[in-house]
């Protein structure tokens, strides 16, 4: 077995003077450990998390062409709050998929010889990648890389999603941008379970999406009448838990208004403790939960 698995790799590097570069440099995957296997990458998507790791927020007209690098220019205040980053050459790609070329020596790390995986843990965008086992996900034969390389970010994400509305105790989901690829999972996957979902979308062909893969309560927030519909929702399935992917803005001011009115129409009482919670300002996916006791606002993370 070879020791080195030489290949390119992605790179970004945010420079404390504002510019963002981005390379593709020579990596080497090393040799697997025991329990390790090096796959050769064949696919892997660009997730909305994979894009804020790459781009740093970096204004995308400004990228420019110096040799085999793009620099791309980053706001003063986004530099400040990126400190942790700066001068370090980040690798990107969360998730993926590809062959496994080389295999530690464990019984099981060898099984995986061959085979097509998928895997979970940062610098996918490269031709090699060597991870752990448990970060791997062995696909059924016949399952191609490309099929196989978003196992993780969404789906994992929309089964939590599920999953804390019944730890938290609630009765029905609210999702926003709901058009999504994460949001056509959570559809289908309220409908399996038979849990009531409440989509937002902004856009008319958006709603008619999600209608055709079953979707019972959609709200286009480009409609007049956005707010009622999306009272009328609450009213009907009790949600009390949102999620909110697009942060910032009024979205997160009109989901709660509109669970207190479906609260008020019920006859409950609820009380917005905007001074505690500035929701205006998260730029997060936010939760909010438990409309009895109180809205609590708070982020949601898929650790990758
Ligand atoms: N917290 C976590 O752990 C976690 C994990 C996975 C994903 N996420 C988040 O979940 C969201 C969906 O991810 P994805 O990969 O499924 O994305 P995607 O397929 O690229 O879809 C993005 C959607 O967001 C809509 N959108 C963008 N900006 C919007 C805005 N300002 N207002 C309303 N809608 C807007 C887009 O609609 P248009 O076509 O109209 O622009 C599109 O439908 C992302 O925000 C992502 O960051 C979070």
């Amino acid at each position: 077995m070879t020791d080195t698995h030489n290949g390119r790799q992605l790179t970004s590097t945010l420079q404390e003077n504002g510019t963002l570069v981005l390379a593709i440099r020579d990596h080497d995957a090393g040799a697997p450990g025991a329990d390790e296997v090096v796959i050769q990458v064949e696919a892997t998507p660009i997730n909305p998390s994979d894009l804020g790791m790459l781009l740093a927020a970096g204004d995308i007209d400004s990228a420019e062409r110096h040799g085999e690098e793009t620099h791309l220019k980053v706001a003063p205040g986004v530099v400040a709050a990126m400190q942790g980053r700066v001068g370090q050459a980040m690798v990107v790609g969360n998730e993926g998929a590809g062959t496994v070329i080389a295999a530690g020596e464990s019984s099981e790390a060898q099984s995986l010889l061959g085979r097509t995986v998928a895997g979970l843990g940062g610098g996918m965008y490269a031709q090699f990648r060597r991870l752990p086992l448990a970060q791997c996900l062995v696909l059924n034969e016949g399952t191609t890389a490309a099929q196989g390389a978003s196992c993780f970010v969404n789906p994992l994400t929309a089964l939590g999603m599920v999953e804390t509305m019944r730890l938290e105790g609630h009765k029905a989901l609210i999702h926003t941008a709901a058009a999504s690829n994460l949001g056509q999972m959570l559809v289908k996957i309220c409908a399996a379970d038979g849990v009531a979902l409440i989509n937002v979308v902004r856009r008319p062909e958006q709603a008619q999406l999600l209608r055709d893969l079953g979707a019972e309560y959609v709200v286009d927030t480009s409609r007049p009448d956005a707010d009622e519909v999306l009272t009328d929702a609450i009213t009907a399935t009790d949600a009390t838990l949102a999620f909110d992917a697009t942060g910032g803005g009024d979205m997160a001011d009109r989901l709660l208004a509109g669970m207190e009115r479906a609260l008020m129409r019920a006859g409950g009482e609820f009380i917005l403790d905007s001074g505690r919670h500035d929701h205006r300002r998260l730029a997060a996916p936010v939760i909010f939960v438990d409309a009895l006791h109180g809205p609590t606002l708070a982020g949601f993370e898929l650790p990758a």
